[in-house]
């Protein structure tokens, strides 16, 4: 063999072994040849999953601090109202009403209770009857005494009522969280917030 034909020779086989060798890699690594676009694809797919669930991720730590130092609603229903002591009813007296809380303060000889206006048989609203000195239901007829307890119609127990306070100065705040409102058979001396002003 001349030289000239060695050197092709040579060259021929390199190129064919640097072939076999890539190939037989490929196979190895269980990975199929070289598809530009459909990799470009996956890389994209990845990338935009990733950043899709960062973002995710960040939405929900900033609705979070959104939610949290958002300001509690007040002064409506489902959030807490505040009735100064000028407007609390001595014991026994006139309830006193509170139209956007929808709750009456009475006030019994054991202290305060905020009672929840909601008729507990099918929600009618529950006014004050000064002349019967009860709250009677005008839907079905359901009578309740000053304290809530029932004692006609077919409502099933007393009207709920709301927690509440009472600060130093004789100021109370009802939380109307309908959540929160506490359901009881009837009335009990334990019900009430005693109340010295
Ligand atoms: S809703 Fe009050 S008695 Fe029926």
């Amino acid at each position: 063999m001349t030289p000239l034909a060695k050197t092709i020779a040579g060259v021929a086989g390199g190129w064919a072994a640097s072939r076999a060798f890539g190939l037989l890699s490929r196979l190895q690594a269980g990975v199929p040849g070289p598809k530009p676009k459909k990799l470009q694809t996956r890389r994209a797919f990845t990338r935009n999953a990733t950043l899709g669930a960062v973002g995710i991720v960040v939405a929900e730590i900033t609705g979070g601090f959104v939610f949290l130092l958002w300001p509690k609603k007040t002064g409506a229903f489902g959030g807490k109202i505040t009735v100064p002591a000028l407007s609390i009813p001595k014991v026994n007296a006139t309830p006193f009403r509170d139209i956007p809380g929808k709750f009456f303060i009475v006030h019994t000889e054991d202290g305060l209770e905020a009672l929840y206006w909601k008729c507990v048989h099918l929600g009618c609203t529950v006014p004050w009857i000064e002349g019967e000195h009860h709250f009677h239901c005008p839907c079905h007829g359901s009578v309740y005494l000053y304290n809530g307890t029932r004692i006609a119609g077919p409502a099933p127990r007393a009207l709920d009522r709301f927690p509440l306070t009472v600060d130093d100065k004789g100021n109370v705040t009802v939380d109307t969280n309908p959540n929160g409102k506490i359901e009881r058979h009837e009335y009990t001396p334990k019900d009430a917030v005693p109340y010295k002003f």
